[in-house]
């Protein structure tokens, strides 16, 4: 690392939310984690941490990620969200990848192939979102038909994806339905992996009988989606109105609370690059918009929009204390700093003073989003001081 910016992992924090949800939930059989998009922009060699706690699948959304995946961890089964063109299978076959079917068609050109070894396969089946999947129960039977006597298969698992979470959730239900309607051709008992959820449905819905398997993506990270009720009478009164709704709206119970302990493990950091002292009426940065109203102090920092920096971060902590950002570059930020403020000194941009959830809310955008802001030219340093540049 030539440059000091960089986002620091916490692995220990991302190995006590495994084991925080494994304690809290434990009666799944499967705890997937979603490690698609670089790990939730943690960088795939968090697999090795998560698996340690007691991840035991992995998901990815491409062939290429589960590659990446396959540098840390050899064996965990990763399944690929979307589907891998079957050209693609000597690969597949290589780095142990469990393949989405996600239409007749593609399992009528999986079904045609001839090749040594064994696939293992989840079908996935659109229940709601109208993104990937089968619709109807006709091709769900169709398709296991194909595979169901063609000894190079598995039929492992079966799933689809949840649009909502939220509170009053007749989508939910809608969906859950759905699912039940699909399979109603199929003997879902023979198949071992069943998962409907992800984060959220872990904690705002109780586990369906029939589900064996959970997709962990946004919990793993730390955040937890509990909305606190209002403590005394507003928080009763609250409750027992979303009861009456739930109730006269035959609405499968949910809950916005629970008391998952969950840390993030996700901090970005760089330092002072360079300080300088700016007289009243002098002007900083492009378009010379901004004008020192008085005689100031300014820090200059190597991490620009071309790392994932954004002015509506607002400002960064510098010795605990938020300085005001003045502008950002492509490579560099200017911040308003005390006279205390020397060259190297620490600089954070987010992730331990200023939270994850502040710094999302500045940005008015959830955590999803300002985690894959920080781009791959930041290298990801974990605890035990491995570095890895992606
Ligand atoms: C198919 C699928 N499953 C699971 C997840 C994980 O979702 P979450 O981060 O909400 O747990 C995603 C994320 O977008 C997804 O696309």
């Amino acid at each position: 690392m030539y440059r000091n910016t960089y986002v620091e992992i916490n692995e220990e924090n991302i190995k006590h939310n495994v084991q925080e949800i494994k304690k809290k939930y434990p009666n799944y059989t499967y705890y997937m984690g979603v490690v698609k998009g670089n790990a939730y922009a943690h960088g795939s060699y968090i697999v090795t941490s998560m698996k340690e706690a007691g991840i035991n699948y992995f998901a990815t959304s491409s062939l290429e990620e589960a590659i990446e995946v396959r540098k840390y961890d050899k064996d965990t089964p990763i399944l690929c969200l979307e589907p891998i063109p079957p050209k693609y299978i000597e690969d597949i076959l290589r780095y142990k990848v469990t393949v989405t079917i996600d239409s007749l068609e593609l399992a009528k050109e999986y079904s045609a192939l001839k090749f040594k070894g064994k696939l293992k396969i989840h079908l996935k089946l659109d229940t709601g979102m109208n993104r990937l999947g089968v619709k109807t129960a006709n091709e769900v039977q169709k398709i296991f038909s194909l595979f169901t006597d063609n000894h190079s298969f598995v039929i492992e698992g079966i799933y689809t994806h949840m649009a909502t979470t939220g509170i009053n959730d007749f989508y939910f239900d809608r969906q859950v339905n759905k699912f039940l309607e699909l399979t109603k051709k199929i003997d879902l008992k023979q198949i071992p992996i069943v998962h409907l959820g992800r984060s959220l449905t872990l904690v705002n819905h109780p586990k369906l009988d029939f589900v064996t398997g959970i997709r962990l993506g946004i919990i793993l990270y730390g955040m937890n989606g509990s909305t606190p009720l209002p403590t005394g009478v507003k928080g009763f009164l609250r409750e027992m109105k979303r009861k009456h709704f739930l109730k006269k709206y035959h609405v499968s119970p949910t809950t916005r609370q629970n008391d998952l302990k969950l840390k993030t493990g996700f901090a970005v950091y760089t330092e002072v690059m360079n300080v300088k002292r700016v007289k009243k009426g002098e002007t900083i940065g492009y378009g010379a918009y901004f004008i020192a109203k008085k005689e100031m102090m300014i820090a200059i920092l190597p991490i620009g929009y071309a790392d994932g920096m954004h002015k509506n971060l607002k400002y960064v902590s510098i010795h605990g204390e938020k300085r005001p950002i003045i502008d950002v570059c492509m490579d560099m930020t200017i911040v308003e700093v005390s006279t205390k403020v020397q060259r190297h000194d620490k600089v954070e941009i987010f992730g331990n003073t200023i939270s994850i959830k502040e710094a999302s809310r500045n940005m008015g955008e959830n955590a999803y989003h300002l985690f894959m802001r920080m781009t791959t030219r930041v290298p990801r340093v974990y605890q035990d001081k491995t570095e890895v540049k992606y």
